[in-house]
């Protein structure tokens, strides 16, 4: 039996109307002047100003942050600890999708460790205490809620950094699958899929333990049972909170086992691109799968008898492309994107050991 550790440093609040603990979560960890970092489109839907509300109400003074896109990168998150520097504030609060937790976690390294982001590039890179964080999501996908890791775009090269430490982990997340209801459908599709493959990615890497597996077989349950329900009823509370939960527990699988090679071969699409990352995964998800068939079929098997079918029936579901030539990737960049593929820290985690030349055999797969 292997040796293995496990984490959870995230303490979770999840329920129909949870978001109305916001303020009373803040007061838990000490905070009182706070940043509240919810994008542009947060702030269109009206969460941005529910959640500043409830902080208010709670004696919780608000400090906002709207300046970042749906990539969030090293210059977006720079600006939001230069502006935050003056301020005083005792904790950061991302409102919103992985984007707004993402930049949340970012503008947290930047501003108490005094560096640019670059240097934050890997794991445990923050000497100095960092501010407490509180998570509030209001899309079901990148399950950056249960992690430790901020995925930050270098601003010049458009890689996509994986900037991680323990001290870079939410300390509560409040999931309320309300805020799941109005989310836009292109972002359900996208986000809800990405979650998918993280439960399909973290059930066969080789750094898998029994709890992960535990993590990721339960995520997919959640996931497999409520996709298409979201998809066709997008108010049906009870199938976003699933798909919610789901997406959380894969998050913490990923925090336990990390990824595999169809997040290798998505994030060089998304870097030369700039397709969005849930679209990419769906494209390349179900021949990922069918390329590691001869090393762990049998545990693919275990979640559904025919796996690559059934995750091409959920991208239909969603309305997700299950090839990258409907994305108009041309095929001869394959090479230079199997390159950029292969040096991809999580393609070493993939059971099927993975390099540029199984990063092409996949790219032509998926074609
Ligand atoms: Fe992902």
């Amino acid at each position: 039996m292997a040796l293995f550790g496990f984490c959870c440093r995230v303490e979770l609040i999840f329920g129909p109307g949870a978001l109305a603990r916001l303020g009373e979560a803040a007061r838990t960890l000490g905070m009182t002047r706070v940043l509240l970092v919810s994008d542009p489109g947060m702030v269109a839907a009206g969460h941005y100003q529910r959640g500043a509300d409830i902080l208010e109400r709670a004696g919780v003074t608000v400090l906002p942050f709207h300046d970042f896109g749906c990539n969030p990168d090293t210059e977006m998150v720079e600006r939001g600890a230069a502006f935050a520097a003056g301020l005083n504030i005792d904790g950061i609060i991302g409102l919103g999708g992985g984007s707004s937790l993402d930049c949340a976690k970012g503008i947290n390294f930047v501003l108490t460790n005094g560096a640019p982001m670059r240097q934050f590039h890997g794991w445990g890179k923050a000497t100095r205490p960092m501010l407490p964080m509180i998570a509030a999501p209001t899309t079901a996908g990148t399950g950056s809620e249960a992690q430790s890791y901020a995925l930050i775009s270098d601003a010049e090269t458009h890689v996509k950094m994986a900037c991680g430490d323990p001290k870079a982990a939410f300390r509560m997340a409040i999931l309320d699958p309300e805020l799941l209801v109005s989310q836009p459908d292109g972002v359900r599709a996208a986000a809800g899929y990405d979650a998918v493959s993280h439960a399909i990615e973290t059930w066969v890497t080789t750094k898998r333990s029994p709890l992960s597996s535990a993590l990721s077989r339960e995520a997919w349950r959640l996931l497999d049972g409520s996709f298409e329900r979201v998809f066709a009823r997008p108010d049906d509370v009870e199938a976003c909170g699933n798909l919610q939960l789901g997406a959380f527990l894969a998050g913490l699988a990923i925090e336990n086992s990390m990824l595999g090679a169809a997040h290798a071969c998505a994030n060089p699409l998304t870097a030369t691109y700039g397709t969005t990352h849930g679209v990419a995964i769906a494209a390349l998800l179900p021949h990922v799968v069918r390329w590691n068939e001869p090393v762990v079929g049998g545990a693919y098997r275990e979640l559904s008898p025919d796996l690559p079918a059934r995750l091409e029936t959920l991208a239909a579901a969603a309305g997700l492309p299950v090839r990258l030539a409907p994305l108009a990737v041309p095929r001869e960049d394959f090479p230079s994107l199997a390159e950029a593929a292969a040096s991809q820290w999580t393609g070493r985690f993939n059971p099927r050991p993975f390099d540029a030349a199984g990063a092409l055999e996949v790219y032509e797969c998926a074609y």
